[in-house]
């Protein structure tokens, strides 16, 4: 069994009217198609579509037939080319209790992609076929108070793909023309498939000033090191991270920070000592989602110091409050990306030389996938990357 997942909390969303059909088309076809559970080291031979589907409601994902997509009217037909495995991946692949209240099989999973557009609906203008995209996996309502001032980013009834609709583990994969991202200039592919978590960090990283600043961020997964990447390329002074895994922190060593610190051994205020700060970290992004990071942050920020939290806690947990107030802290709770000035950043800082490449530890041809997941589950990696394309 793969190690005990954080559960992120059953904040579902109802189904759609579009999506339940979907989802009975997909049962219908499902029955009708032979199930196939790969194992590792063997090449499905599946006609058709392929795309990883969580098929029942128990552990696994299986490598199915779908039924061969197509644009309707505003959607744009994409040929996946290469997917990151993300924590929501893994959560629904072990069906812990989250996956259990939120997902309904079947669903193709998957939200991290990069793909090359195949076919454009009707009234589609904004992409031509052969052009390499990204998408925003977060389909908003269009409707409500935010969508409508145009705060797509702030919409409450989201629909993620891979979580609430089928998604990007697949050959194909359908996407409202709106929802994607042009990558005007050439890009790496594997590094465009984690637009996705890469605009975690971005966003995250981008919520406070950080130029001379000394930045702490607590959780060196591959967000915590990317959000760590950001605020060195974005002129921090020093930029310490922390992990409880000497895997992750010699990761983070790898692309450059001035202190990678275990928390098991090491205490933040010794590691402020040795570096010379006079007052506590300026700026910090909580990454990590763990209680014992949260307060080791709010005890070693500056008067005045600012938190942004993208970490998702799997329960509720007490901190000192009195801290907050005296020290005049920010607490600002991180979400998703800005739609679309967060993968605007992400360009930018692609091409003025930021490279998060190093983050990319594994890369799998999508039929392997099952020895992608027990990599990912086992924390001794960055991220894992699918190739959907490899034969
Ligand atoms: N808010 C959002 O939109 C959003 C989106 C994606 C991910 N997330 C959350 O952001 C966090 C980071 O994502 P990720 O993919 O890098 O996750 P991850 O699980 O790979 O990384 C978390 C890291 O925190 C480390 N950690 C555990 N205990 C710690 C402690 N006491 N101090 C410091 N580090 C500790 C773990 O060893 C791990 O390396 C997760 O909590 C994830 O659920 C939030
Ligand atoms: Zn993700
Ligand atoms: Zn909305």
């Amino acid at each position: 069994m793969p190690p005990n997942i954080t559960n992120r909390g059953g904040n579902s969303v109802s189904a759609t009217g579009t999506h339940r059909l979907r989802v009975r088309e997909a049962k219908r076809v499902a029955q009708n198609v032979t199930r196939h559970r790969s194992r590792p080291g063997t090449r499905a031979i599946l006609p058709g579509v392929k795309a990883l589907v969580k098929a029942k409601a128990a552990p696994g994902l299986w490598l199915q037939e779908v039924p061969d997509p197509t644009a309707g009217p505003g959607e744009v037909l994409i040929r996946v080319l290469r997917t990151g495995i993300c924590g929501t991946d893994l959560h629904i692949e072990s069906w812990n209790e989250w996956a259990q209240a939120t997902i309904q099989p079947p669903l193709v999973v998957g939200h991290e992609f990069v793909g090359e557009v195949v076919q454009l609906g009707e009234g589609v203008a904004s992409v031509y076929p052969g052009e390499i995209v990204g998408a925003e996996g977060h389909i908003v309502c269009g409707r409500c108070r935010n969508c409508l001032a145009g705060r797509r980013a702030l919409c409450a009834n989201t629909v993620g793909i891979g979580v609430q609709r089928d998604g990007a583990f697949a050959e194909l994969i359908v996407m409202p023309a709106i929802n994607l991202w042009p990558h005007l200039t050439k890009i790496d592919l594997d590094v465009a498939a984690i637009f996705d978590p890469f605009g975690n960090a971005v966003h995250t990283a981008t919520q406070f000033r950080v130029v001379a600043e000394d930045v702490l961020v607590t959780g060196a997964g591959p967000i915590g090191i990317m959000a760590a990447m950001v605020a060195r390329h974005n002129g921090a002074r020093f930029v310490v991270i922390t992990d409880v895994s000497e895997y992750r922190l010699e990761l983070a060593r790898k692309v450059g920070v001035t202190r990678a610190v275990d928390v098991r051994t090491t205490t933040l205020a010794q590691v402020q000592e040795e570096l010379g700060m006079k007052e506590g970290f300026d700026v910090g992004f909580e990454m990590s989602g763990q209680a014992s990071a949260l307060r080791d942050m709010i005890a070693t920020m500056a008067h005045g110091g600012r938190v942004a939290m993208l970490g998702l806690p799997d329960h509720e947990f007490p901190i000192d409050w009195s801290q907050v107030v005296f020290k005049m802290l920010t607490v600002k709770g991180v979400y998703g990306r800005q739609i679309f000035e967060t993968w605007y950043q992400m360009s930018v800082f692609t091409q003025t030389g930021l490279d998060i490449s190093p983050v990319i530890t594994h890369r799998f041809p999508y039929h392997q996938f099952e020895e992608a997941f027990i990599v990912a589950h086992s924390g001794r990696c960055g991220k894992v990357v699918l190739d959907w394309t490899a034969a």
